[in-house]
């Protein structure tokens, strides 16, 4: 077992890094309060490469491993954790899943400009009222005689719906089929049809825009269908496998952040006449922090190697990455909520980034699949059960 990264991989460890430093870490604050949108920031990072790092050159991105987008992409969270989230739905949910099951015609038109930053993807599976049972959607697409279809219903908790230009979008298109009859669209939201509700006020990750989407009569022609008519749930089911390795490497970059200015913190602080990191009862915190973390970490990086392993075999790697997100995020949150306690009333205080990082933290236990979901994929792959 090699435990080091390759050349390539340092590589793109340290341009994150550096972006995350020094021009996210700065403004991080500010976007969280204002809740803007980060436009500039992204469209930078995908300068850098950073909005599509697994996808081939030759549709835009920057033709690297799934190593690489973990180390990227915690880079990137330990500065903000809203630009990690813009910057995983790129590269995951949206990018991922067209490069995995679209045409070639489909990825040459809607891979490139994602990838390279020039616009923004968005994946559409939730419902105002599905979002665990993902197969109950009511959002219809209904096929008419020259194979076009004809969409009509709702989508909620959108990232960054408010800004995409497309969206991979899924319906049911034959509600007899249950999950079976559920088909893969990319929308074009410069279309007739295509509308958007109100930006969602939310906890954390404010400045990654999230809304309603609404489908009022959209046609979508027939080269539109992303993969197979009816194979949408588990090409949804598919993206989201690799989509959890995202938002595990997020939960690992916002629980080092914490984790480091504690460090920081306890050696500093004093209280009693000593820095507060000499009690007994901060020090098993902090290892209790540093063993989590690592876990985390490991755990991350193993799911990416099972899927670059998978990417030869074609071996499903759904446990992996469900072990990876839920560790990764309930380690997060803990980590950020002792961090927080360690810092006192400067934890409470927004002149600190640990509010911050203990609400960013909570989101990474319930998008993409909530813990108790990541539970249940777990067990029912170990037992056989269901
Ligand atoms: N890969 C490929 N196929 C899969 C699969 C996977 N990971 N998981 C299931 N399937 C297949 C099954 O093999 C089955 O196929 P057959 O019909 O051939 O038998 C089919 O899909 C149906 O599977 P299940 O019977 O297991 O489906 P279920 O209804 O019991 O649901 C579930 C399973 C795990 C609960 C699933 O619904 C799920 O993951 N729910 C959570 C949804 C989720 O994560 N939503 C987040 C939305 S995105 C987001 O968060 C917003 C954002 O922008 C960040």
């Amino acid at each position: 077992m090699d435990f080091n990264f390759s050349e390539e991989q340092l590589q793109i460890q340290s341009i994150a890094r550096e972006f995350a430093q020094k021009r996210i870490a700065p403004v991080a604050a500010d976007f969280d309060k204002s809740g803007q949108f980060p436009l500039d920031n992204i469209r930078e990072m995908g300068k850098l490469g950073l909005m599509g790092i697994e996808v081939p050159a030759e549709y835009g991105g920057a033709g690297m491993d799934s190593i690489s987008y973990v180390l990227a992409m915690i880079e990137i969270a330990a500065a903000d954790c809203a630009h990690s989230t813009i910057m995983s739905v790129n590269n995951t949910l949206y990018c991922n899943g067209l490069l995995k099951f679209g045409s070639e015609e489909q990825k040459h038109k809607y891979v490139a400009p994602i990838a390279s930053g020039e616009a923004i993807g968005a994946f559409a599976l939730t419902e105002p009222q599905s979002g665990s049972d993902a197969t109950a959607m009511r959002c219809r697409a209904v096929k008419q005689a020259d194979g076009s279809f004809v969409v009509n219903g709702k989508k909620s908790w959108i990232t960054s719906g408010p800004v995409a230009k497309y969206i991979l979008l899924f319906a049911m298109s034959d509600p007899e089929k249950h999950s079976r009859g559920i088909t893969a669209f990319m929308v074009d939201t410069s279309r007739k049809g295509f509308g958007r509700g109100k930006t969602e006020p939310k906890l954390g990750i404010r400045a990654s825009a999230t809304c309603e989407i609404e489908f009022d009569d959209y046609v979508a022609q027939p080269d539109e269908v992303i993969g197979e008519e009816g194979h949408g749930f588990k090409i949804a089911m598919g993206v989201l496998d690799a989509g959890r390795i995202g938002i595990a490497s997020q939960a690992v970059g916002l629980a080092r952040a914490a984790y480091e200015a504690t460090l920081e913190y306890s050696r500093d602080r004093k209280a009693f006449g000593q820095s507060i990191g000499s009690f007994q009862m901060t020090q098993a915190k902090i290892a209790d922090m540093k063993c989590k973390l690592d876990a985390a970490q490991l755990l991350t990086l193993r799911a990416a190697w099972m899927k670059q392993q998978a990417a030869k075999t074609g071996a499903r790697f759904s446990t992996e990455a469900a072990v990876a997100k839920l560790t990764a995020s309930e380690a997060a949150m803990w980590i950020a909520h002792q961090a927080v306690q360690i810092h006192g009333g400067m934890g409470y205080s927004k002149e600190m980034p640990l509010e911050r990082y203990f609400r960013d933290a909570k989101i990474t236990e319930i998008y993409e699949g909530t813990s108790e979901i990541q539970r249940m994929v777990i067990a029912r792959n170990e037992t056989g059960l269901r």
